[in-house]
């Protein structure tokens, strides 16, 4: 029975990528903070296939590489990581944000993608061929925006770092991908807006987003490619988003 671990499977795209994944019989090792959401999956899931939840702060290296030394005979090898859990803070210009939320977004979307792929790989090499790192990158790591900062500097980093580790991976028959969303909704921008509930609804108000099952869609399809297939490099965008033109600080008239 294959297996996925999933960051941050407690919202969003990581919650609708276990459902997706259960519902295809994969063995699935579900993390996140909040434990109570991971009891509520777990009890759900459960029925379906067998499901080991961890709490666990991916920004803890040790607590990360700790959970995943220890994992059941049952969860391996490891076919799939899913490397979700991440977030966006401070929408505000860059001038005017908490430097504290610029090294909340690092640690999370960079220190704690890598601590998990660092404790992970051996459990996916240990599986090679038709192995996949899954890794949750964001158009905003190619195109820049107001107010993107650190946020699109971090998953410019996720971009690059599969890169990488595909050059590195080679011959293993590990898998890697960076799957960069457009606009969805999910707690995204209730989590950007440090719980603007009028803000996040005003978001998606009137247009037709990315729903987090579209990427649970995305995430099962790169993992179950016949195994001589990387995709380095989805972007997806809903069909009501595209760029801007560029903006120019004109002189007054
Ligand atoms: N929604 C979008 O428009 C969009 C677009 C492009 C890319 N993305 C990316 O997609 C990923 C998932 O986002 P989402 O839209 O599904 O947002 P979400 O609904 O807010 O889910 C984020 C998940 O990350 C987890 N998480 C956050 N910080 C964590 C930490 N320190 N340790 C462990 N888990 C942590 C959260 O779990 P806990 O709070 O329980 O820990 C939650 O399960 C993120 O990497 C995000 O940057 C989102």
């Amino acid at each position: 029975m294959p297996s996925v671990l999933i960051t941050g499977a407690t919202s969003g795209f990581g919650k609708a990528a276990a459902m997706r994944f259960a519902k295809a019989g994969w063995s699935l090792i579900l993390t996140g903070r909040r434990e109570e959401r991971l009891k509520a999956l777990e009890s759900e899931l459960s029925k379906q296939v067998p499901v080991l939840t961890l709490t666990l702060d991916v920004r803890d290296s040790d607590a990360v590489t700790k959970a995943l030394g220890e994992l059941p005979e049952q969860f391996l090898p490891l076919t799939c990581l899913i490397n979700n859990a991440g977030l966006a803070l401070a929408p505000e210009p860059a001038q005017k944000v908490d430097l504290k939320d610029w090294h909340t977004m690092i640690d999370t979307n960079i220190t704690g993608l890598v601590n998990v792929t660092h404790a992970a790989l051996p459990l996916l090499l240990a599986q090679g061929e038709g192995a996949s790192i899954l890794n949750l990158g964001s158009v905003a790591g190619q195109w820049p925006y107001p107010g993107g900062h650190v946020y699109g500097a971090s998953k410019a980093f996720v971009q690059q770092f599969s890169y990488n580790l595909r050059c590195d991976l080679l011959g293993t028959g590990v898998r890697v991908t960076d799957l960069a969303p457009g606009m969805a909704e999910t707690e995204f921008t209730l989590v950007r807006t440090k719980g603007n509930q009028e803000a996040s609804d005003a978001l998606y108000r009137g247009t037709t987003p990315l729903q987090a099952e579209d990427i649970a869609e995305q995430l099962y399809y790169l993992a179950t490619l016949p195994a001589h297939i990387n995709i380095n490099r989805l972007e997806i965008m809903p069909v009501r988003q595209a760029w801007s033109p560029f903006n120019i600080n004109r002189d007054p008239e």
